[in-house]
């Protein structure tokens, strides 16, 4: 053996050594250096000392630094490839899904009390061969109030006070204005059967009223209409809305564009009729406005009220809302407080 070969042979002991102590990257990346470093790797200076070897070595000494080369290079190679093991292996041990862990319940959101009451009662009145009609919130006098029989200047406009705009326009009072709109519309072909929900506005504000709540309003003009047909009507919404148990009561009352008109009350939906502290004892609930359309509010639509006769009726969603799931004050409905609204989610 020469001493060259002998020397070789104890740097691949020691880089076996080395090697064999590589822990991490950082002490891989030195070994690597200390090596294969192009400038001042090992396996370098021990090629450039080949023109101090004796001639007849240098074959030996030459093929010698190869192996020794080609070892160190496929052992970095393979604790690299170790090393990226580990790592991974480390990352995902991080990551790591604890499938003993209870879920975490995703926030189910659901829809408004109004909305779905709304639907409610858009399903009912659409079974019952009706179609539901839009209108503008900003309504003009006309549409809202003359239209309807509130000539300028008549007190039942006072209970319909509301935001009168710069340009003579107004927030709607209620959704009667679509009725006007449709009968219009619709002057030349009766029969007309359609209701009218949206947001309507008015100057109260105490438990049960807000400036801004929601009405639906139904019409039904044909030839031979009578107010038989709005009880019946009623009485089969209520029943459907509430409970087959719920009945009406008519009660005379006054609006400009119905003659005669009613308030309806309906059977308390808790004691059905009984008494008790939701009713105040008495067995009832006001809900809806009703009447049989004036001659002449039909009569200013184009509508000839010798041939033909109609009935409307108006309840308000928010005080249907606030009946159905026990809302004590209307604000309730519009404060977005998580708590309320999870309540009545049903
Ligand atoms: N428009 C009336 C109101 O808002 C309700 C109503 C509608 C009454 C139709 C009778 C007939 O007070």
């Amino acid at each position: 053996m020469t001493a060259s070969s002998t020397e070789l042979q104890r740097l691949a002991e020691k880089f076996e050594t080395a090697a064999s102590e590589v822990k991490d990257r950082m002490s891989w990346d030195a070994l690597r250096l200390e090596w294969t470093g192009r400038k001042q790797g090992l396996l370098k200076s021990l090629l450039g000392r080949m023109k101090d070897i004796l001639p007849e070595e240098r074959r030996d000494y030459g093929q010698g630094v190869n192996r020794l080369k080609v070892r160190v290079e496929e052992r970095l190679t393979e604790l690299s490839e170790a090393l990226a093991t580990a790592e991974r292996q480390a990352e995902q041990g991080q990551r790591a899904l604890d499938v003993t862990l209870p879920g975490r319940q995703p926030a189910v959101g659901s829809l408004h009390p109004i909305t779905r009451v709304n639907r409610e009662i858009e399903t009912i009145f659409t079974e019952l061969g009706y179609s539901v009609a839009d209108g503008p919130e900003i309504e003009d006098d006309f549409h809202n109030f003359e239209a309807l029989n509130f000539p300028p200047g008549h007190p039942a406009r006072e209970m319909q006070d509301t935001l009168f705009l710069e340009n003579g326009m107004l927030l709607r009072t209620h959704t009667s204005p679509v009725q006007i709109r449709t009968m219009l519309k619709r002057a030349e072909n009766p029969p007309i059967r359609v209701i009218c929900p949206g947001r309507v506005y008015r100057n109260d504000n105490d438990l049960r009223h807000s400036p801004m709540f929601h009405q639906v309003e139904g019409l039904a003009v044909a030839e031979g209409i009578t107010l038989g047909d709005l009880k019946g009507t009623l009485e089969a919404f209520v029943k459907r809305l509430f409970s087959a148990e719920t009945g009406i009561r008519l009660r005379p009352s006054f609006f400009p564009f119905t003659e005669p008109s009613a308030e309806v009350d309906v059977t308390c939906p808790f004691c059905t009729g009984g008494g008790c502290a939701v009713c105040s004892q008495t067995g009832w609930m006001e809900i809806l406005g009703s009447g049989m359309v004036d001659p002449r509010v039909l009569a200013g639509c184009g509508i000839d009220p010798d041939r033909y006769s109609g009935f409307a009726f108006g309840l308000g969603i928010d005080r249907v809302a606030m009946i159905k799931y026990g809302i004590p004050n209307i604000r309730m409905l519009f404060d977005n407080d998580e708590r309320m609204l999870r309540q009545v989610r049903g």
